[in-house]
């Protein structure tokens, strides 16, 4: 899942976000999680309901794991947080950039304490090593 304005990657900041667009990030990993034997769904959103009601859904649609980049709502929303903590599902956190080395209201997030675990400052690389330590989990889980 991806969140608000990462549509625009490709062409937002490259600097700080890459070259790389949302729509080559997404089929990379729906390649590498079917040949793994999983199928990756895919959703960006720049509306936060949307975004609740996707996680609400992995609720009874067999979602093994949810690997989210909130983008903007990492650091403001509470409601993705409530919505993720109450499917009770793995969640990986992922950002291209590192918010840690950023600007100082992008060091909080709402999410990471509830994930197992948090990519991020490896660019598009990032969702990659994301989905790795998706798939293994799920394999040792299996
Ligand atoms: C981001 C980091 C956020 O602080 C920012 O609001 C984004 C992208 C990242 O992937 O680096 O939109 O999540």
């Amino acid at each position: 899942m991806h969140g608000p304005n990462l549509n625009l990657l490709g062409e937002r900041e490259p600097a700080v976000y890459g070259r790389t667009t949302l729509a080559e990030i997404d089929a990379a990993l729906a390649a590498t999680a079917g040949a793994a034997g999983h199928q990756l769904d895919s959703l960006q959103a720049n509306a936060e309901h949307v975004l609740v009601e996707r996680i609400q859904a992995a609720r009874a649609d067999g979602t093994a794991l949810i690997l989210i980049n909130p983008a903007a709502f990492t650091h403001t929303s509470v409601a993705i947080r409530d919505a993720l903590a109450a499917v009770a599902l793995p969640v990986i956190e992922v950002h291209l950039s590192n918010p840690h080395s950023r600007e100082p209201f992008r060091r909080h997030s709402y999410v990471s304490d509830l994930a197992v675990g948090v990519v991020c400052g490896f660019g598009a690389d990032s969702y990659r090593y994301a989905l790795d330590a998706a798939l293994r989990r799920l394999a040792t889980a299996a």
